[in-house]
């Protein structure tokens, strides 16, 4: 049912963790399941140094959220941008029909990273819109 290159990133996810003093930080929630990501990004001269991630997920949304990281580091903030979940499918050759929304969740804590760092930083880029769905509650934690 699941691809070697799922089941390898949901064995031995890359990327795991939290980054101290991230550049910007994103939580949501799959109004699915409840599963929740949470994407931390290190961000230098608008390149992506380093991408963590955390979940309360299923193992597609491992996966997904491994392979996003993978995707992420060494991209601009635009080339970021420009990641969806279909990006992160393909590179993972494939998702069952029903396990797609899972990897939404990546695409969209990614994109919720991101629009943390441009407000942090009072940036506009670009394609980047607010987030429909942020846990507010971890404003607080970020500078
Ligand atoms: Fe919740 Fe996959 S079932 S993220």
């Amino acid at each position: 049912m699941y691809t070697d290159k799922v089941m390898d990133h949901f064995m031995n996810p890359r990327n795991v963790g939290e980054i101290e003093n991230a550049s910007g930080v994103g939580q949501v929630g799959n109004p699915k399941c409840g599963d929740i990501m949470k994407v931390y990004l290190d961000i230098e001269n608008n390149v992506i140094k380093d991408a963590k991630f955390r979940t309360f997920g299923c193992g597609a949304a491992v996966a997904t959220s491994s392979m996003a990281t993978e995707l992420v580091i060494g991209k601009t903030v635009e080339e970021a941008l420009k990641i969806t979940n279909k990006t992160v499918m393909e590179a993972l050759e494939g998702l069952p029909p029903a396990k797609v929304h899972c990897s939404c969740l990546a695409e969209e804590a990614l994109q919720s990273a991101l629009w943390n760092y441009a407000q942090t930083n009072g940036l506009v880029i670009e394609g980047l819109e607010e987030p429909r769905e942020v846990d507010h509650h971890h404003g607080e934690e970020e500078e």
